[in-house]
């Protein structure tokens, strides 16, 4: 039987494809990018610089030998390589699941191209099934949960965690996603949050879609 994790490690090893030799290349955060950083070791592609959406991520690129680069050094991403905790038709996600949403963001943001590698149970029609992470400044986080509630999601604290900018993660269910582009400008409009994972106005360009027949790449 193919389990998720198989499924993870076919499309981590798929998206080698898309790495260009010489150039930064942007990593992102999760079991799936672990794998992916796993693949990129044993290919011994020619990637040598690369900036990174985590510590976590950070520590794993610097194992293998890759430097990670400070993004404000780079002014050139050809790609960005990251995984989601939810994908919809129109390439809208959900990410955060690992709280490096913030980070993620941003070199998403900077980046020319978003490839996002995914098993198949990340596939949705609507997003929200997923609790929608929220990174809040710490001394925000009640008043942002307030606000939160009032927009019809139940936020729960992601109690105990520090994200690798230092602030906490809210945790929103219930909230009825009909236009994912919308709603993520609308609660990143709620004075103390840090952003949401919401990847809606910049969402993916290719999505390499891990099934049990193998691996689809689609276009939005
Ligand atoms: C981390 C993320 C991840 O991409 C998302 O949580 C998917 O993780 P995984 O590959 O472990 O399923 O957004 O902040």
């Amino acid at each position: 039987m193919t389990t998720q994790n198989d499924l993870k490690r076919l499309v981590a090893q798929a998206a080698l494809r898309f790495v260009q030799p010489g150039r930064v290349l942007g990593v992102g955060t999760g079991s799936t990018v672990d794998l992916f950083i796993d693949a990129l070791a044993a290919a011994r592609l020619d990637v040598k610089r690369a900036v990174s959406s985590s510590e976590r991520s950070t520590a794993k690129l610097r194992a293998i030998g890759i430097e990670v680069l400070d993004l404000n050094e780079v002014e050139d991403l050809p790609v960005y390589i990251d995984g989601a905790d939810e994908i919809d038709a129109g390439f809208h996600m959900i990410k955060g699941g690992g709280a490096a949403l913030t980070r993620e963001k941003i070199i998403a943001a900077v980046a020319q191209r978003f490839v996002c590698i995914a098993d198949a149970s990340k596939r949705v029609d609507v997003l929200g099934r997923f609790p929608l992470p929220v990174e809040v400044i710490p001394m925000a986080r009640a008043h942002v949960a307030r606000k939160l509630a009032k927009l019809g999601g139940e936020p729960r604290w992601r109690e105990g965690l520090v994200t690798d900018n230092g602030n906490v993660i809210l945790d929103v269910r219930g909230l009825a996603i009909a236009d994912p582009v919308a709603t993520e400008a609308r609660i990143n409009e709620i004075v103390g949050v840090v952003t949401n994972g919401l990847f809606a106005t910049r969402g993916a360009d290719v999505l390499l879609l891990g099934e049990a027949s193998g691996v689809r790449e689609l276009r939005p």
